[in-house]
């Protein structure tokens, strides 16, 4: 991503964000959410509301609202399923763990709301660019954890594998990934939006 380009965008579209109250309220709501979070934070009680409030799809998706991850999402088996288990987007995107949790969230509050601000991400044609730079993101975490939020679920060891049809049978043995160093996003990229244009 060339910077300079991104900087000349952001600067024009703050100008135009001053134009549009609208946009000003938009940002307002998941402005509002950080800044409880921020508080939740400060009055140490209110720390549990502060991060179930953050952890829901409510809140991610007053950002997410103009790219297509939230609607490729909602066609999905984590969405939808016979069981009735949905898989929400910090289930899979935000740490049960302390510590990597408030990594995510700090990240969130320094990274993601001042690119929200600037509008970064805020068209799908500035989305569509931004993608795979932003799919290898989770990609790279996903290895580095071993796909620790997959396997919140999920696990090799109560996995059925005679349901299975051939083809993932002969993946799923825990000595197989851990020979080869395999984890589940090495081989499932893709289940719950699209993969970006060029991958
Ligand atoms: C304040 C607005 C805002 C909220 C709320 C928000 N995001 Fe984001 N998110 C963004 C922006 C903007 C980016 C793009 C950052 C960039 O371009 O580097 C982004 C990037 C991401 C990425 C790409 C990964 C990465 O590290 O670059 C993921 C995954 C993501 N958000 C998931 C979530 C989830 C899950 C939630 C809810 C817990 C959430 N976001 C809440 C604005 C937000
Ligand atoms: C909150 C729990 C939860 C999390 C987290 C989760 N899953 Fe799932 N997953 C499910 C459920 C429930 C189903 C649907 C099971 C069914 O009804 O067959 C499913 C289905 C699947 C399927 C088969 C359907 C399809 O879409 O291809 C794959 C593959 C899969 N999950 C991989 C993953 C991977 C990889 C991750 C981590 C990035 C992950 N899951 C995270 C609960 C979860
Ligand atoms: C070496 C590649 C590989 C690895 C590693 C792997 N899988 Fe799979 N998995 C497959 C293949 C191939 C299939 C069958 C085709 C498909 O659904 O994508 C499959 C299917 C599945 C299904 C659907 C099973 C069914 O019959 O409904 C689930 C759920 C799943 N994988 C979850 C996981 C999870 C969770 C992990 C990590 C703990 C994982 N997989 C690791 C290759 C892999
Ligand atoms: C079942 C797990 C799962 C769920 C649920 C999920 N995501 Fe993702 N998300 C991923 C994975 C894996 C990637 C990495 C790219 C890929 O493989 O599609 C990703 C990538 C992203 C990206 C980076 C851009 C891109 O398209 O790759 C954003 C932004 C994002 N997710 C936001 C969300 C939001 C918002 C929700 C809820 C509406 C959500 N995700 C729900 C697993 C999930």
């Amino acid at each position: 991503m060339p910077e300079g380009h991104s900087v000349d965008k952001s600067e024009a579209h703050g100008h135009k964000l001053w134009r549009k109250p609208r946009a000003w309220w938009l940002v307002g709501i998941p402005t509002g959410g950080f800044l409880m979070f921020l508080a939740g934070i400060i009055f140490w009680g209110g720390l549990h509301t502060a991060i179930e409030v953050t952890n829901s799809i409510w809140f991610c998706t007053s950002c997410h609202e103009m790219e297509t991850v939230y609607e490729e999402y909602k066609e999905t088996l984590h969405y939808q399923n016979a069981s009735g288990v949905r898989a929400t987007c910090p289930d899979c995107h935000v740490p049960k763990v302390w510590g990597p949790m408030m990594a995510v969230k700090i990240r969130a509050t320094f990274n993601e709301l001042p690119k929200k601000i600037m509008g970064t991400i805020d068209t799908p044609e500035k989305f569509e660019a931004r993608r795979l730079e932003l799919a290898k993101h989770v990609w790279d975490r996903m290895k580095k954890t071993d796909s620790r939020e997959c396997r919140n679920c999920h696990s090799f060891d109560s996995m059925n594998l005679d349901e299975q049809d051939k083809s993932a049978r002969k993946k799923h043995i825990p000595e197989r990934a851990l020979e080869k160093g395999e984890t589940c996003i090495d081989c499932h990229k893709g289940i719950a939006h699209e993969l970006p244009e060029g991958y």
